[in-house]
């Protein structure tokens, strides 16, 4: 039988080396990276001060996680093929900010009420007169979707830039259908189109509208039975917030609140005790809040209610300011064993977009320890929004959030301030703001 000829096959080229892909991103020669890698609950007491430092470390990550943290020649050597590496020059590598409490969308602004203040005025009699939430929601309710993106897109542009990836934003400056549900639209919108992971809060009980006046409780029915359906139904909101306060909504109404907002899935957060002691903690703990924010007149029985029940304290330190309030006393509420965060509460009364600036506020103010106030601006900071298995932490799996800070140690937090010491922000493995002199 004839052996059938060989066919040759036409001379190829040398088959193509593999070639290598490029991908991840390196950052080498952080000076310390403050992982806040550790425990998965909300760090409380000493635990606070675990910030998961890291010498002359590096980070690598891939498709927006993080994948390795080490040592920076180790991991040069292994990611050698990293699409683009980052020289972090010797400074410091924190994961970048949670704010877990803002007003981000409103419309105006009301820095009229500040000479009032100045004067002497308290916020109730500024509100008295006209000023406060309901000049704000006036203006709210009259700006356009477009209006109110715009508006609100450059305070956002401002967090970025001070280190802020992830936000909670509230509703509240509408407290009609139509405007919470353009405000929840316009908190959408603005997590489209920056690199800001913005966490939407419904807030309708912020304050009693004009329409409802000495009928609290009417407004409460309104909530109840139509925007906490509809606001559910028509948008990602996942936290019911109210303000208890005198003149604002008493327990017994908030309770009634939270009862339907957890019927259609919400989470409470409560706005609690700021202006004066009403029983705000004890309803946060007795309804199992995510957290309770302001704090500034809570009791020992509302700090236990919190501590019971694992909420998170939020404190706001620059709406003290702002409003010329006493300070919470963060000590007390670390050593009720309550974890500590801290938000911004940006509002058109506290324009503040700089959790640095309140960070340096804690530390100068609160009295808390550097380590401790990095630990409630990030993890637990994540915690108080349920966010915490994503960013909060330089940790493998979670999101490649992270800032390079133009100061070599993490003591050095805090004790800085009045200049945003931020240089890089990455946010999902990409490099969004780069501050460093070229
Ligand atoms: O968190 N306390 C209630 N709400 C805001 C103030 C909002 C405003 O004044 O417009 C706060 O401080
Ligand atoms: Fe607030």
């Amino acid at each position: 039988m004839r052996r059938a000829h060989k066919i040759l096959a036409p001379k190829e080229e040398a088959p193509p080396k593999p070639t290598v892909s490029k991908v991840g991103l390196l950052l080498v020669n952080a000076s310390e990276i403050a992982t806040l890698a550790g425990r998965s609950e909300p760090r409380r007491g000493e635990h606070m001060k675990e910030i998961g430092l890291v010498a002359d470390g590096a980070i690598f990550s891939r498709d927006g996680k993080i994948v390795e943290i080490g040592d920076s020649e180790a991991l040069r050597k292994k990611h050698s093929t990293a699409a683009k590496v980052i020289d972090a020059e010797n400074k410091l590598v924190v994961p970048s900010f949670v704010d877990p409490h803002t007003h981000l969308v409103f419309a105006g602004s009301r820095e009229k009420e500040l000479e009032m203040k100045l004067g002497g005025a308290t916020y109730q009699e500024i509100a008295a007169s006209g000023g406060g939430i309901l000049s704000t929601i006036a203006k709210t309710r009259s700006a356009s979707l477009e209006e109110l993106v715009r508006e609100s897109s450059s305070r956002l542009r401002g967090m970025l830039s001070e280190g802020t990836t992830t936000a909670e934003a509230k509703s509240g400056y509408g407290l009609d259908v139509e405007t919470e549900l353009k405000t929840l639209k316009a908190i959408e919108t603005l997590g489209e189109r920056q690199p800001v992971s913005l966490i939407p809060t419904f807030l309708g009980a912020h304050a009693i509208p004009p329409e409802y006046e000495g009928a609290g409780d009417a407004y409460v029915d309104m909530l109840v039975s139509d925007l906490i359906p509809q606001v559910t139904k028509r948008t990602a909101t996942r936290f019911c917030d109210a303000w208890v306060e005198q003149g604002y909504f008493t327990v017994d109404q908030a309770r009634r609140l939270f009862t339907q907002a957890r019927l259609f899935g919400l989470t409470p957060k409560v706005h609690a005790d700021e202006l004066s002691s009403c029983g705000g903690a004890e309803l946060a703990g007795e309804v199992g809040a995510i957290s309770a924010d302001h704090l500034i007149h809570a009791s020992d029985g509302g700090l236990e209610a919190l501590a019971k029940a694992g909420c998170v304290a939020v404190l706001l330190p620059a709406a003290s300011m702002s409003s010329r309030l006493p300070y919470a006393d963060a000590r007390r509420i670390i050593g009720a064993g309550i974890p500590v965060a801290l938000g911004t509460d940006l509002n058109p009364g506290c324009w503040v977009e700089s959790m640095q600036f309140v960070i340096s506020l804690a530390v100068h103010q609160l009295r808390m320890h550097p380590k401790e106030a990095l630990t409630a601006a990030t993890i637990n900071a994540a915690h108080a929004i349920g966010a915490a298995r994503d960013v909060g932490s330089i940790e493998r799996g979670k999101s490649a959030d992270f800032l390079i800070l133009d100061v070599q140690s993490h003591d050095r937090i805090g004790y800085r301030f009045g200049r945003n010491l931020v240089e890089v922000v990455v946010k999902s493995g990409n490099v969004v703001v780069d501050r460093r002199p070229r």
